[in-house]
């Protein structure tokens, strides 16, 4: 299968708002398979759609220690927030950058499964993080959007100098 490349930030298409979908089938089934093995590659928590240029509501997750309980999500959609987290937050779109990101502590998301069954999930600490970073990027946002002017100024000009240092 083949990784599929990340966007980085600020590329304007990380702005972009994903659309449903409509009907689960090969091709997304595909891109859910393909965003997985990205995200394991990248060693990353979790991986929207949107990062790799394809806007649609799909989200891969996998919080566990063993890296072997990938979770799709579709369409997912936050159905409740309760109480507040502050936490440091890292993203692939974002390499190198991290900082702290207020985000609710429990949610509760509805979304499809890969057979297209409804499901909701009750979730707290890092999943619930994770779930909440994701679907920020699937409207268009990214953690940095939370921080800050200044410090937006700041990891832009440092992720420029980044990509000069490596060109
Ligand atoms: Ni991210």
């Amino acid at each position: 299968m083949p990784l599929l490349p990340i966007l980085r930030f600020p590329d304007p298409r990380l702005k972009k708002i994903a659309s449903p979908v409509a009907q689960i089938d090969d091709q997304v089934r595909k891109l859910a398979a393909d965003m997985g093995e990205t995200m394991y590659e990248a060693s990353g928590i979790g991986l929207a759609a949107t990062q790799v240029d394809v806007h649609r509501r799909v989200v891969v997750i996998d919080v566990s220690e063993e890296r072997q309980q990938l979770r799709v999500f579709i369409n997912p959609k936050l159905t409740r927030c309760e109480g507040v987290q502050a936490g440091e937050e890292g993203c692939l779109s974002v390499p190198g950058i991290y900082d702290t990101v207020e985000r609710a502590e429990r949610v509760t998301v509805a979304y499809l499964d890969l057979d297209g069954q409804s499901q909701t999930l009750e979730a707290e600490g890092l999943l619930a993080v994770c779930l909440q970073h994701e679907i920020d990027h699937l409207d268009g946002k990214v953690f940095v959007d939370h921080l800050s002017q200044l410090k937006q100024s700041r990891i832009k000009a440092k992720l420029a100098k980044q990509a000069r240092v490596t060109a």
